[in-house]
């Protein structure tokens, strides 16, 4: 099968979160599986895509409303991803520093979405299925269905992969002149509620809608963010397929971000190595359990109730542990995280902003991982910390209520807070200082929870079925 996925990140060359881990590592296992699978990504100005060779393959001119943008399409030539990636350059809009936030945001998707599907056409690709992930790329299924110059892909398959429904991507009408010429009538597959609503359009429009795990398509037919009746009209062909992890790029046997690598056999001694690393360079207390929490600092994962849950769980349990953030996001989350490193007593730290190799060793060093998030369709973080034999105290929500099993269970291996807030991050944090304090049931834990397989080369399974579902053969 040929299969092309469109999206906005794609690790290694453009990550903000999960999306781009994902978006990588579902091209690199299908080529694995014998499948050839390919991504194309905007080329923005990040670190990878500056220092690395990129080759141009083709230039063309595409129609932006009244206008016209020129682009060109480079591709990777080290070969060294595991997959084919090709980069969409349109300067002006998307040779930019950062992924997303840009007040033009629409008008580069839809530019980039556009250059896509052009040079799909225009280079004779004829790929077997399109497969495009969350709102940035979402106007693809009706583009190729609608848009007059595009009719060489209308029975193209097109699935959507659905990462995070928060974000749809929602914008003014008046934005109708950007998209390449269909025709007026069909409006009603644009808009919802008023507005383009392109993650909305999306769903109808797409042949299959995925989202990254089954907890998280149940939550999204009640809680949607507007979207919950168009759930309900489209439940037929929605289906949700847990994301695998990379275990490739994170392999605690030869991770080369850790001081000592370690395997299940040898966890108990080697992990401890990786913890005095974290501790020395943080300034923390390596006999008491480390709480890490590596994220972006939102709403959607309560980082705003890290700080008050922080300072509540040493007033009410003690200075009985150590908490080390490593994230960026909303500047009023960070400044409290900061804020309260004034009052540490060599238990308590953080690193704002984005470091890969530390939250490797974040991975690897902690006892705990906290992911108190109120919406995590998938959440990669706790699987990355399963297998670096970290243990996770997550809300029972989304992707976390399916691979978390609590220790109040038979087999269990995580600790579940209720609900996200603070006297449940707090209770959590007590439930897991208790669990430290038993070391022959912690020793066991991470033993058994490097062994649990949350791998892609188990989920890739999941989505080579649903291609095949729609028809399309070898
Ligand atoms: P989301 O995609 O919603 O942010 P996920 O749990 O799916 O959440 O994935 C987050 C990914 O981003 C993980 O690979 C995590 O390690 C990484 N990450 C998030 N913030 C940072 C950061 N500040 N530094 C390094 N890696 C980060
Ligand atoms: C999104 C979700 C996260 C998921 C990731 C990859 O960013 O917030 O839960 O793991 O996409 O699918």
């Amino acid at each position: 099968m040929q299969i092309i996925h469109i999206a906005a990140e794609c690790y290694p060359a453009a990550k903000v979160g999960g999306l781009g881990d994902v978006v990588g590592a579902l091209a690199k296992y299908l080529n694995l599986a014998g499948h050839h699978g390919r991504v194309i990504l905007p080329k923005y100005h990040t670190k990878y895509i500056i220092n690395n060779e990129w080759q141009e393959i083709f230039a063309n001119t595409a129609l932006l409303g009244v206008g016209a943008f020129d682009y060109k399409i480079y591709t990777d030539t080290s070969n060294k991803l595991g997959y084919e990636l090709y980069l969409v350059d349109i300067p002006g809009l998307l040779n930019r520093e950062q992924v997303y936030g840009y007040e033009d945001d629409s008008t580069r998707f839809i530019a980039f979405q556009t250059a896509a599907i052009d040079w799909i056409i225009k280079a004779e690709l004829a790929p077997d299925l399109i497969n495009v992930h969350d709102h940035h790329a979402a106007l693809i299924p009706f583009m190729i269905q609608n848009c007059h110059d595009f009719m060489a892909l209308k029975e193209c398959p097109v699935v959507l992969t659905i990462h995070n429904g928060q974000y749809q991507g929602t914008m003014e009408w008046s934005n109708n002149v950007m998209i390449p010429k269909w025709d007026s009538w069909k409006w009603g597959l644009l808009d919802w509620n008023g507005f383009i609503n392109p993650l909305a359009s999306g769903i109808r429009c797409a042949w299959k809608v995925t989202t990254v795990s089954n907890g998280y398509l149940q939550e999204l037919r009640f809680q949607s963010n507007g979207l919950e009746k168009l759930f309900e009209l489209e439940w037929h062909k929605c289906s949700g397929i847990l994301n695998g992890i990379d275990t490739i790029v994170w392999n605690p046997e030869e991770d080369q971000a850790l001081t000592k690598t370690f395997s299940a056999k040898n966890v108990s001694k080697e992990k401890l190595h990786n913890k005095k690393t974290l501790c020395d360079q943080f300034n923390l207390d390596i006999n008491k359990p480390l709480f890490v929490f590596i994220g972006r600092l939102v709403g959607e994962k309560a980082a705003d109730l890290l700080p008050q849950s922080f300072i509540n769980a040493f007033h009410k349990i003690g200075r009985k542990m150590n908490f080390l953030i490593l994230g960026s996001g909303q500047t009023e989350i960070e400044n409290e995280l900061n804020y309260l490193k004034f009052f540490s007593q060599n238990d308590y730290n953080t690193y704002i902003g984005y470091n890969e190799d530390l939250s490797h060793l974040m991975y690897a060093g902690a006892d705990f991982i906290l992911m108190p998030s109120r919406v995590e369709p998938c959440g990669l973080n706790q699987l990355y910390a399963l297998r670096y034999g970290t243990i996770p105290v997550v809300n029972n929500t989304g992707g976390l209520h399916d691979t978390v099993v609590d220790i109040s269970e038979p087999n269990g291996y995580g600790i579940k807070m209720s609900n996200a807030s603070e006297n449940e991050i707090i209770l959590s944090i007590y439930r897991a200082i208790e669990l430290y304090a038993d070391n022959t049931r912690m020793e066991q834990i991470k033993k058994q929870i490097m062994k649990l397989d949350y791998s892609w080369t188990k989920s890739i399974n999941n989505y080579i079925s649903l291609y095949q579902s729609l028809g399309i053969k070898n």
